[in-house]
């Protein structure tokens, strides 16, 4: 599978799930501008890749902004290095040559077998892929993108971080009659780091383990502060998750739109669980989660990581 994201706290979770499972092949990351500007999530992920002794993945740098508008970061959620927490510091390995989009394309055209397309952070990349190299289709086996929601939002009242940072991109991707699984925050939001969970990272007694117990520490106050949440909920390992185990998700296959014009409501997800538009569907949406399975998946991946790095 390939990665792109835009850490963020729980995108490095997610990517240490995505090294740390034996079951799946890491090819790539490529970084996108969100929680973050551009450079801080490339480097963020360079450092997370590093601390999993994963540094023969390569990772490339991919849009610095939406494909339409200014970029907003969340520094409220995810602090100013948008990594906060745990001390990071040290040298930090340079990404790879070339674009995101670039590094996506080449990977996919070399894989034998198709390829899933996991997607942490705005869609930018993975539209600009789909948009300027069609000839990759083939090689998708399906896209899983953390983002959206069947209810409501956390950026607006009805839009999710990842769809309203770039609507027209999600829009791009929801219709490209390829196959998408969408995570949204209906099920990401049982996912949630209470005291308990925090501690069972600190307890593997492990420098992975302690530097993940740091960021849902630092995550819970931002949510805490923001949402008025204690427990904060991890939303992209969930995707990850989804693909190594299917199980973990229950899904609806139905129809999504993107709303790009409303008032109150760009970046909103409409997901017609209904049917009561009559439009083809065109994504498995998540509705259910598999709680203990999937902190069970995620706790085996770190532990497995931080004790071959220890
Ligand atoms: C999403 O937005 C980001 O802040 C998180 O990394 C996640 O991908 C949740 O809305
Ligand atoms: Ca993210």
């Amino acid at each position: 599978m390939i990665v792109d994201c835009d850490p963020g706290h729980d995108d490095a979770l997610a990517l240490l799930l995505a090294v740390g499972d034996p079951r799946l092949r890491l090819l790539g990351v490529s970084t996108v501008a969100g929680n973050q500007t551009l450079d801080k999530t490339t480097r963020n992920a360079l450092r997370i890749l590093a601390l999993a002794g994963a540094t023969g993945i390569p990772v490339a740098a991919g849009s610095d902004r939406p494909l339409i508008g200014e970029l907003t970061v969340a520094a409220d959620i995810h602090g100013s290095s948008g990594l906060d927490g745990p001390d990071l510091d040290g040298p930090v390995a340079e990404p790879a040559d070339g674009p995101g989009v670039e590094l996506m394309r080449r990977l996919l055209m070399a894989s034998a077998e198709p390829v899933e397309l996991i997607a942490l952070g705005p869609l930018t990349n993975v539209a600009l892929l789909l948009r300027d190299h069609p000839e990759v289709a083939p090689r998708i086996r399906r896209i899983v993108f953390m983002g959206g929601s069947t209810e409501r939002g956390n950026t607006t009242p009805y839009g999710e971080f990842n769809i309203v940072t770039d609507p027209e991109a999600a829009d791009v991707v929801l219709r490209s009659g390829l196959p998408v699984t969408m995570i949204g925050l209906n099920v990401t939001h049982q996912a949630l780091a209470t005291p308990a969970i925090i501690d069972r990272f600190r307890a593997m007694d492990t420098r992975l383990g302690t530097v993940c117990a740091e960021l849902m520490t630092f995550f819970a106050g931002a949510y805490l502060r923001t949402f008025g949440l204690a427990d904060p909920p991890v939303h992209d390992p969930i995707a990850v998750a989804a693909v190594i185990d299917p199980s973990v998700v229950h899904t609806v296959h139905v129809p999504v739109a993107v709303e790009l014009t409303g008032t109150h409501t760009r970046g909103a997800t409409v997901v017609d669980l209904h049917r009561r538009t009559g439009r083809p569907p065109n994504a498995d949406v998540a509705v259910g989660l598999e709680v203990d399975a999937f902190w069970n998946l995620l706790m085996t991946a770190v532990r497995r990581l931080g004790e071959a790095t220890r």
